[in-house]
């Protein structure tokens, strides 16, 4: 699958965002080495910690699965779920990818379709603390 189609599917996922708390949308679509997409959303909570960030809920519901190996994922987030700026993934989730991912893990952040960044999860977390560790 390409790169605008991943990111055409956590823009639809993102819709699926419950964050009456922030406001701020986030959609992440995970692709495995076997092809299949795991998308997620932020899902948001009234004590606040509790709230799961998109990129977490998509690799979690992957692992659930059995899916061990994963390709690249893209990152789309936005005030209200109107996509401003590029949406970075946060530290925790970042820890949380590395642990199958690795460093070669490729990351998209993305405005749409057609306006996306792409880097490594090992240029976002570098050093990293992984199961070699
Ligand atoms: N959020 C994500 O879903 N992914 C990130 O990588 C950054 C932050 C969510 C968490 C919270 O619901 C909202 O964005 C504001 O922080």
């Amino acid at each position: 699958m390409d790169s605008r189609e991943l990111v055409s599917k956590a823009c639809e996922a993102m819709k699926s965002a419950y964050t009456p708390y922030s406001g701020f949308k986030v959609g992440a679509a995970l692709l495995t080495k076997g092809g299949k997409v795991y998308t997620g959303c932020n899902i948001e909570n009234a004590s606040y910690t509790p709230t799961i960030c998109a990129e977490r809920v998509a690799f979690f519901s992957a692992v659930r699965d059995g899916e061990r190996d994963f390709c690249k994922i893209a990152i789309v987030g936005g005030k209200g779920g109107v996509i401003a700026s590029f949406t970075y993934p946060c530290g925790v989730c970042r820890q949380a990818l590395y642990e199958f991912g690795g460093p070669k893990l490729t990351v998209i952040m993305a405005k749409d379709e057609n306006d996306y960044i792409v880097t490594t999860l090992g240029d976002l977390l570098p050093y990293g603390f992984g199961p070699a560790n």
